[in-house]
C-alpha cells in the first residue's frame, strides 16, 4: 500500500520484498547510506542484499549522538566519498537515524534527496513523515534544525522483531498520544500493525498538511511533548515513554484547571492497561521551570497542547499566570 503526503512517497508492506520497486520511483543516481551502528549490526546481510554496491556510513547508536559533531562527521564522510547535489542518502534507523539523515540532507549542497527506512516503531508512527529533522544541542531538544521533507519512506514491520521491547514500547507512547488527536482513531479495538503505523500517519497527516511549519494547528502533535522533552532529558528516559508521562502531567494540569477530563484520563489508563505500559506518574508542578525554557516558548508564552473531547487545542499561558492558576491545588 502507498500513500503520498506532501512531497513525500511512503509505502508499506510486510517485508522488503518491494524495495526495489520503491527505489526506482526516486532516479536513484548514485545514493550513500547513513545507517545506525546497532541496525548495521543486526541487518548487514540484509543491507547487502537489497543495497547492492552501496557505500556506507554507520553512525553511533543513542540520543547522545544526535548532535552538531555527528553531523559534521557524516558530511566530511560524504564529501571525501566525492557525493555531488544529484546523489541522494538514504537514513535506515530509528528516529535519531532519520533526523540527523534529513538534517544532512537539508543542509548539504543546500539540499540534495533522501531517503528514510524507519526500523523502530516510533520512527515508523512519527519520526519520518512531516520533515521536521534536526539535532540536540546544549542539553535542548532538537534546538538545531530544520523542515525538510524525504523523497520517499519504506516502513515495514519487518524490522521491528529484533527491536527491544522497551523501545517498542517508547513507540507505543506516541502511538498513544495519537488516540487523543482524532476522535475516530480505535486504537483500543485494532489490532494489526500495519493498520495502526498507517492509522497514527494518516492522522499526523492532517495537521501537516494544513501547518507544514508547525505555526499553529500543528503544535497539536506535541500533546504530551511539552513536559515530556523536559522529563526525556532530565530523567533520561525514552522518547515515547516520556511523550507518555507528558501526556499524564497535562492531563492532571488540566484537571487542575477546572477542565473535565475524565474521558480521556479513562482511556489513558485503559491503553495504558491493555498494552502493559507503566508510567511512573511525575508531578507536572516540579517541572514547569524547565517546560519555560523549552523552544516552543514565544516570548514568555508556552502553547500547551490541551485536549477536550478527544480533540487537541492550544492553551497560551505565560508562566506566571501558570503559577497564579495552580496555587494550591
Ligand atoms: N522528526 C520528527 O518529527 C520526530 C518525531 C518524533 C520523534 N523524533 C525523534 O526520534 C528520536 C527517537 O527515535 P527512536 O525512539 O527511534 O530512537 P533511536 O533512533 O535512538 O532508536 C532506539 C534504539 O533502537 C535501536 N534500534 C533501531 N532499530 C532497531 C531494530 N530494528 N532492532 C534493534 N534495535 C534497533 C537503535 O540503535 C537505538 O539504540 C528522538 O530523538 C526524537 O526527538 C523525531
Amino acid at each position: 500500500m502507498q500513500l503520498k503526503i506532501n512531497d513525500t512517497i511512503i509505502y508499506f508492506e510486510e517485508d522488503l520484498n518491494e524495495i526495489n520497486d520503491f527505489k526506482n520511483q526516486f532516479n536513484l543516481n548514485k545514493y550513500y547510506l547513513i545507517v545506525d551502528s546497532n541496525v548495521y549490526n543486526l541487518y548487514k546481510d540484509v543491507l547487502d542484499k537489497y543495497f547492492i554496491n552501496n557505500e556506507t556510513i554507520i553512525i553511533p547508536s543513542g540520543e547522545e549522538y544526535k548532535n552538531i559533531n555527528t553531523v559534521f562527521m557524516i558530511v566530511d564522510k560524504l564529501l571525501n566519498l566525492d557525493i555531488n547535489r544529484g546523489d541522494t542518502i538514504i537514513g535506515i534507523g530509528g528516529g535519531v537515524t532519520c533526523d540527523i539523515c534529513g538534517f544532512v540532507a537539508s543542509i548539504l549542497y543546500r539540499g540534495i534527496k533522501h531517503l528514510l527506512i524507519p526500523t523502530t516503531l516510533l520512527a515508523m508512527v512519527d519520526a519520518t513523515m512531516g520533515g521536521k529533522c534536526g539535532v540536540d544541542h546544549l542539553n535542548r531538544k532538537n534546538i538545531i534544525g530544520s523542515f525538510y521533507e524525504p523523497k520517499g519512506i519504506y516502513i515495514t514491520p519487518y524490522f521491528l522483531k529484533t527491536l527491544p521491547k522497551e523501545q517498542y514500547n517508547s513507540g507505543l507512547g506516541e502511538v498513544i498520544k495519537y488516540s487523543f488527536l482524532d476522535d475516530r482513531f480505535d486504537l483500543y479495538n485494532e489490532c494489526n500493525l500495519i493498520n495502526i503505523i498507517k492509522d497514527s500517519i494518516l492522522i499526523k497527516k492532517k495537521y501537516v498538511e494544513a501547518d507544514f511549519k508547525d505555526k499553529g494547528l500543528r503544535m497539536c502533535l506535541n500533546l504530551g511533548h511539552t513536559f515530556g522533552h523536559a522529563i526525556e532529558l532530565k530523567e533520561k528516559i525514552l522518547h515515547g515513554q516520556a511523550v507518555l508521562e507528558g501526556i499524564y502531567m497535562i492531563f492532571n494540569l488540566e484537571k487542575d484547571l477546572g477542565i473535565d477530563i475524565s474521558n480521556e484520563q479513562a482511556l489513558f489508563n485503559k491503553l495504558l492497561q491493555k498494552y502493559n505500559l507503566e508510567i511512573k506518574g511525575y508531578d507536572y508542578k516540579l517541572y514547569i521551570e524547565d517546560i519555560y525554557k523549552d523552544k516552543k516558548n514565544i516570548s514568555g508564552e508556552l502553547n500547551l497542547v490541551f485536549v477536550k473531547n478527544f480533540r487537541p487545542y492550544l492553551y497560551k499561558i505565560r508562566k506566571d499566570e501558570l503559577y497564579d492558576k495552580i496555587i494550591g491545588k
